[in-house]
């Protein structure tokens, strides 16, 4: 759903913040055209108002420095971060700073050659969902902000992975019996989930990785408080519609606890099986891919959708988002 004209930097009325909160919570994803006022605090303000008891970046710095690797924070509201691509001189109180989006011949196995037309297609990144998923609660939406992009082009989005899709741009698709299951079983992330998954190769399609064994052991990670480990339902209940979402963060995932008390633990089994649940949903009918203009105000549904980074950047491209999401105050309600 898109809106125009909207002032988001006077914080809005209830009346009007309810139909922001309804529509993301029908539709996923909203739009603000013509964005490029709102100061980092009012984007804050924005975010935190899905969430009034959230405070801080879904993320821990220390825990995720890979994360943090594509992220800066604004000096004077720090869970607005900066990510995009080049040098920026300066912007919002930081100095000479590189931006770095992400390319997917750093983590794929599958690189696509020069030969083949580098900038002619690409590959989704990562889905995922913006979530520490250690210690800290999903946030419940995430808003982000184009300030400056590269110009248009068009690449095309390979799957490879024996499907036969490309993109040039629910739930209900699953057998009874797979709802049944994904309704009924939980989520386990690993410790430290992205310093340990880091290591391994993607898939091709950005919603797998490959096991190899690459993961880093528990030794060569921060220490582990096993009482931050998460294990979330692998069902998330929509509080508008009620509705359910398959929402699983595919590459951090370690076990899966099945109603019947057992366990998977082999990963291979657990990324086959998540990979055989979650793949109906990345087929191009599915997807949604947003042509970014500057002053584009983006909010998603954190709760309800997976999103990626798509698309290869050359080196003297500029793009610079603002992205904000905070720890939810809750885990997520299941069914
Ligand atoms: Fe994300």
């Amino acid at each position: 759903m898109s809106f125009d004209l909207v002032d988001l930097e006077n914080l809005m009325v209830d009346d009007d913040f309810a139909i922001i909160h309804d529509a993301l919570n029908h539709h996923h994803f909203v739009l603000f055209k013509k964005q490029q006022d709102p100061s980092p605090r009012a984007q804050y303000e924005l975010t935190e108002r899905f969430d009034p008891a959230s405070e801080e970046y879904g993320h821990d710095k220390t825990a995720d420095n890979y994360i943090h690797g594509y992220f800066m924070g604004i000096p004077n509201q720090p869970q607005v971060q900066i990510k995009g691509h080049g040098f920026i001189k300066s912007f919002m109180g930081l100095q000479d700073i590189k931006l770095r989006h992400p390319h997917h011949s750093r983590t794929y196995s599958e690189v696509i050659s020069e030969d083949q037309g580098d900038d002619a297609y690409t590959r989704f990144n990562r889905w995922n969902i913006d979530a520490g998923l250690y210690d800290l609660n999903p946030p419940k939406v995430t808003t982000l902000m184009a300030v400056q992009v590269p110009k248009c082009r068009r690449q095309t989005i390979l799957y490879d992975d024996g499907y036969g899709e490309k993109l040039t741009a629910p739930l209900n698709m699953l057998s009874p019996e797979d709802q049944e299951f994904f309704r009924t079983s939980k989520a386990e992330y690993a410790p430290h989930p992205y310093n340990w998954v880091k290591p391994a190769k993607m898939h091709p399609t950005g919603l797998s990785v490959y096991t190899e064994g690459r993961e880093k052991p528990e030794s060569k990670l921060p220490p582990i408080d096993p009482s931050k480990i998460q294990i979330l339902p692998m069902a998330w209940k929509n509080p508008v519609t009620g509705k359910l979402s398959l929402q699983v963060h595919p590459a951090p995932i370690r076990k899966i606890h099945c109603a019947d008390g057992s366990i998977i633990d082999i990963l291979k089994e657990v990324r086959d099986l998540m990979y055989r649940l979650q793949r109906p949903a990345i087929s191009p009918q599915y997807v949604y891919a947003h042509d970014w203009e500057e002053g584009d105000m983006v909010l998603f549904n954190n709760h309800g959708v997976s999103h990626t980074v798509v698309g290869s950047l050359k080196p003297d491209d500029i793009r610079v988002f603002r992205q904000c999401n905070l720890a939810a105050s809750e885990p997520p309600e299941g069914p």
